[in-house]
Formats: C-alpha cells, structure tokens, sequence
C-alpha cells in the first residue's frame, strides 16, 4: 500500500504539521513529521481535517453578511424603483421604451436601444429606476420577486382589452407586497379605447382609481402616440414622495438580481439592482449560491462605470458562476468568506433536493403501496 510523509500530508491538506502530528498521536500513532504513514491512516486525518476545516451554519453566513442597521443620519434619498406589470401584450416594454426616449437627452439618440431590461431616467432633476418584467406565464416567479425589489408598480391595462389574468396576478402581487399602485390605462390611441370599462373592472378586483372616488392614481396614456406620459411621470413623482424612499450610500453593497445569463464572450453576466450600499470595482461579493470579484460595471445606457448606488440598476461581470432572477448580492470582506457561503448554500439546496426527491418517492411509494 501507497505512504506519505506526514510533511507532505500537511501541506496537500494547507494544514500545520504540528497540527497533524497531534491528530496522529490522538490516534495513538507516535511519529514525527518526517515519517510516513499508510493510506489508510492518511485518509483518516484528511477526514478529520476535512470536518474541521469546511463546516460551516446559517449563523455563520448572517454573520459574515453585513446585517447593521443603518443610523438615520446616514439615510440619504434615492430614487424610486418603479416596477411595470400587466398582462401580456398590453404593452409594458412599449410604454418603457417611450418613457426612455422622451427622456433621453438629445444627442444621445444612437444609445437610445435598452441595454438591459432596467433602466434610470431624469424626471425634473429627480432619478427614476424602472423594471420591466416579462409578461410570458413562466416568469410568474420572478415576477413575484419582482414586487419585492419594488416601490411602486405601474400596472399597465389595455384600453382595447380589459382586466386579464395576468393583471390580476399583478395586482394579488402588489397587494401582498404591499407595494403602492398606479393604473396606466394603456392604448388609448385605438378606436375600440374604452378607458371606463377597464375603470369598472378594476373595481371587482377592489382597485379603486381616482376617477371611480378612489385612491389609486389612474391615468390615460398611449406608448405610441407618447400622450399621456408627461401625466404618468407626474403621477409616479408624486407617489415617489410619499414614501420618503432612503438609504446609505456608505457602506457595503446589497441588492437583488433582475436577470442573469452566460454571455459567449464575458463569461456569467448579472444585472443587480443595487438597493443599499455602494457597489464598487474590485469589490468581492456573494450572490445566492455564485461569488465573484466585480471586474467590470455597465450602466443601463452600456456605458462602463466603476461605483453604482443604491436604487442602480447595473450590469456585473466577474461572476465564477450564473445566478439565478431574485438571488441576493451581499458584498463581503474576503474572497475566502465568499467562496465559504457560496459553497455552503450551494451545499444547502442541495441537500434540500435531495430530501425533497426522497419525500417524492416516499410519498410515490405511499400512493402505490
Ligand atoms: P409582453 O412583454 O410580451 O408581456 O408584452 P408587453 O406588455 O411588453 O407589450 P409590448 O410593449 O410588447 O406591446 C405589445 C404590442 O402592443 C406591440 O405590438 C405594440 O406595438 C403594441 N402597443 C403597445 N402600446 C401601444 C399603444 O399605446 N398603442 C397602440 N396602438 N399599440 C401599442
Ligand atoms: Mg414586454
């Protein structure tokens, strides 16, 4: 059988001789670093180096993420997260992009095409973010995530169509999130139009707009013909400061993952939306079961930028693995606690799949017995 020295055994497992030396004596084996040991005996201490070394618990990983509570001092305002939901085809990313050009500053036109599905415009000197969402029935689960990165959902209605499944959902989402609504009843340019049936419908799925004596605010707008948005960016301005929204620049980074992808040429590219903190170039992060060092930064406009605030959308490279939408990014101090936490969550799921599958077939195994 194979041997090893016990030197060369520390150093394959980056441990400390006297460290492994010790062990040996627990097991009863008295010898000195420059002796060898059999394979069997090596394979022990591994084991029991390898328990020591990467254990690690839920509580360890809260303790790494930074989890202090911002002082008010250190609040400072940031701008609106501004979510679009509705039913397919009423014409979300249509009234997105129309939202965007009108507010592109002129001479920009040729980076006016959306980079990423997320972006910041100026609306009387304030910062705006909006998040599109993808209105096809198998993003329901990122779009539940959705509403909790949001402030304010914009539900989008065609005045052509009415109240669909889809706007329902969104409309359950805003609610259990908790989050304010603003009705934009949507191409109103068409000539079957009836703004006051989509009015009516809403009110059987207790949306009371401002129009029927209620509370949310609704308006009448069309992505093509660009009327109505000035109305819509007012009424977004004014729920915006209703709810005082803040947050500290001035510490470490955490925000959500919108959507994530291999890129062919830049490796795993993420694009996070930054809710508190300040992301930074060179900063080591942990997002769900990936880490990763931010190599670069990309703004909505696909300009590269080397710090990113809170309420930012930005596009992340540097990522040893993909995400999944709705992960969260926690900036940490070492590389080391990155790969830890990554390792052990990975390491978590897993299990957690593993006892999920085995319940299956328990239950399968039930069901046929
Ligand atoms: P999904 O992302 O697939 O859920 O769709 P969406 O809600 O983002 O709708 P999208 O913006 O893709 O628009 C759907 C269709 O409606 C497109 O053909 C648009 O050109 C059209 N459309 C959107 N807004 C308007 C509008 O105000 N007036 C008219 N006439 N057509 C519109
Ligand atoms: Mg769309």
């Amino acid at each position: 059988p194979d041997a090893i020295m016990v030197q060369e055994l520390a150093n394959r497992m980056a441990e400390r001789v006297s460290d492994v030396v010790k062990s040996l004596m627990q097991m009863g084996m008295m010898v000195t670093q420059n002796q060898t040991i059999d394979q069997d005996t090596a394979e022990l201490i591994v084991e029991e180096f390898g328990h020591k070394i990467v254990r690690v618990s839920d509580a360890d990983v809260e303790d790494v993420i930074d989890q202090v509570v911002d002082s008010p001092e250190d609040l400072k305002p940031r701008a609106p997260i501004i979510t679009v939901m509705g039913h397919v085809d009423h014409g979300k990313t249509s009234l997105l992009d129309a939202i965007r050009n009108a507010r592109v500053v002129s001479g920009e036109a040729g980076g006016i095409t959306q980079h990423i599905g997320a972006y910041q415009v100026e609306q009387n000197g304030d910062l705006l973010t909006f998040l599109d969402t993808p209105g096809h029935a198998a993003f329901t689960s990122m779009r539940s995530r959705g509403a909790q990165v949001t402030d304010i959902v914009i539900l989008v209605v065609a005045a052509d169509d009415a109240v669909m499944p889809q706007t329902i959902e969104a409309i359950a989402h805003a609610k259990a999130a908790n989050v304010p609504m603003i009705v934009a009843i949507n191409k109103i340019d068409r000539p079957a139009a009836d703004p006051q049936k989509v009015r009516t419908d809403l009110l059987q799925h207790e949306v009371i707009v401002e129009q029927m004596s209620g509370e949310v605010q609704d308006v009448e707008v069309s992505a093509t013909t660009g009327q109505g948005l000035d109305q819509l960016l007012e009424a977004i301005a004014l729920q915006s400061e209703i709810l005082e929204l803040k947050a500290n620049p001035n510490r470490a980074a955490s925000g959500a993952v919108i959507e994530a992808q291999l890129d062919v040429g830049r490796g795993p590219v993420a694009t996070v939306l930054v809710q508190n903190g300040t992301l930074k170039l060179g900063d080591i992060f942990v997002v769900g079961e990936q880490w990763g060092k931010v190599r670069a930064l990309i703004s909505d406009s696909g300009e590269r930028i080397k710090t990113a605030g809170p309420s930012t959308p930005v596009e992340v490279l540097g990522l040893n693995g993909t995400p999944e939408a709705g992960d969260v990014l926690n900036v940490v101090e070492t590389e080391a606690q990155a790969r830890e936490i990554a390792e052990y969550r990975a390491q978590a799921a897993k299990d957690k799949r593993a006892a999920l599958g085995a319940a299956t077939t328990l239950e399968q195994l039930m069901a046929n017995a």
